[in-house]
């Protein structure tokens, strides 16, 4: 990588702003998978030991609303409330103070410093605002070796709007700025990259957990060991075009699963019937099709599906299944997960790869009925001596929940992220950093 990294400068005694990505699952206040704050772990402790004074801060969810210090309307939702008659005015801001208040708990980070407490064997300052006056006395009580968290950047309104103004309170903090948020460096936001693009800190490097996302990703992309695979799930084409472009040039096969197999099978001609279907994309996926032949490579598509008449509500309902052929699905049933010969087709093309990467499932895999597709790629690449990487999101979860984590070369703690990366997209938190000499 020929961005600087943290090793690269002096951080002795030097204030350092983290941006790390503690967007993690909780429940009830409690988290329920550590793995985003384990993988910042390396570089916070290296900054300790070196004697940096570091100052974390990240964004947690999507807080239904954003208040600034002060607690004023944003914009939006001043506009939302104009645009109603005036009896309900008053009534609407209530609700809606009400429900940013409850945001503020529900999406505090206070439960990620407990924790990170106790995995470093110290207190780790908690401060209760972003850039109000917590944050500034946390800072100013830091020695070297010391380390705060700031509040959730995202109760900010300026955090997704690149605000100058909170960009450079938050450059008054530190003197050099980390950025080790691989999850989230796909977001041009004012703590994964304006603040340095503005000029307000001059030397800004990553941290460790970016440096070996990039290295073992773009490796396997740029440099594959072949026959490179590359193995795509999720329910939408649309979401995916652009990666389904760039990846039938990288690699030697792509596997398509999931929810967006019914286009690519309806674009051939097969009966999807019920299967969620993007209609407006079936032209591009003949394109791609014919993309692959004229490169030789391969597409391989679903040849059973497990099907169910309704989509199961709740998700993990008990629902009633059909094994169906995936070009052949009855009027009345829709596809939901890849079917025992699909999942044995797809095994067998993992088996015979040197390098595999993996995103989204191959089913609606939070219902017991319709994960078995998902359960069987995850049980392949863990049983393959290929380089098997995971590009984060659901199929990272179902790896991990699956015990098959130890398995893989690398599980990616980013999903937007990796997928930009899988469509040969520039990351903006990595791009601002500073080039090594
Ligand atoms: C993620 O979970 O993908 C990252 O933390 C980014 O979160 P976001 O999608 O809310 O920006």
């Amino acid at each position: 990588m020929n961005k600087k990294s943290i090793k690269d400068v002096d951080v002795k005694g030097k204030r350092c702003l983290v941006r790390v990505d503690f967007n993690v699952p909780m429940k009830d206040g409690v988290i329920t998978d550590e793995t985003r704050i384990n993988g910042a772990l390396p570089t916070i402790k290296y900054l300790m030991e070196h004697g940096a004074k570091v100052i974390l801060c990240s964004h947690l969810g999507k807080p239904h609303n954003i208040f600034s210090p002060g607690f004023s309307l944003n914009k939006k939702e001043k506009k939302a409330i104009e645009a109603l008659p005036e009896g309900e005015r008053e009534a609407a801001a209530k609700e809606y103070f009400k429900k940013a208040l409850k945001d503020r708990e529900k999406f505090s980070l206070r439960p990620v410093a407990e924790k990170l407490s106790e995995k470093l064997g110290k207190k780790v300052v908690f401060a209760a605002d972003v850039i109000g006056p917590e944050a500034d006395a946390a800072v100013a009580s830091l020695k070297d070796g010391d380390v705060a968290l700031l509040e959730n950047t995202r109760f900010e309104e300026g955090e997704e709007k690149r605000d100058e103004a909170l960009c450079k309170k938050l450059s008054t903090y530190c003197d050099i700025y980390v950025n080790d948020a691989f999850g989230t460096a796909h977001r041009s936001h004012a703590t994964t990259a304006a603040i340095v693009e503005y000029g307000f800190v001059k030397t800004a490097v990553c941290g460790f957990l970016i440096e070996k996302e990039l290295s073992v990703m773009a490796d396997a992309l740029e440099h594959p060991v072949h026959p490179f695979l590359a193995i795509l799930g999720g329910a939408k084409v649309a979401d995916k075009l652009k990666v389904i472009d760039n990846l039938l040039e990288k690699s030697d096969s792509l596997i398509i699963g999931g929810g967006m197999a019914y286009t690519f099978i309806k674009a051939q001609g097969g009966k999807v019937s019920k299967s969620l279907v993007d209609d407006e994309k079936i032209e591009y996926c003949r394109e791609m099709l014919e993309k692959a032949k004229s490169l030789g490579k391969r597409i391989l598509l679903p040849v059973d599906a497990v099907a169910a008449k309704n989509f199961p509500d709740p998700i993990d309902a008990d629902i009633e299944t059909k094994v169906v052929p995936a070009n052949a699905i009855p009027d009345d049933m829709m596809g939901l997960d890849i079917g025992p010969e699909t999942a044995k087709l797809f095994s067998e093309a993992i088996s015979s790869a040197k390098t595999v990467i993996w995103n989204g499932p191959m089913g609606v895999f939070e219902n017991p009925k319709l994960a078995e597709g998902t359960k069987a790629i995850a049980k392949a690449m863990a049983e393959t001596n290929a380089t098997t990487i995971i590009g984060g999101g659901d199929s990272a979860a179902a790896v991990t929940s699956l015990g098959y984590a130890d398995k893989m070369t690398h599980i990616s703690t980013g999903g937007g992220a990796s997928l930009e990366l899988f469509e040969g997209k520039k990351l903006p938190g990595i791009e601002c950093l500073n080039d090594k000499d």
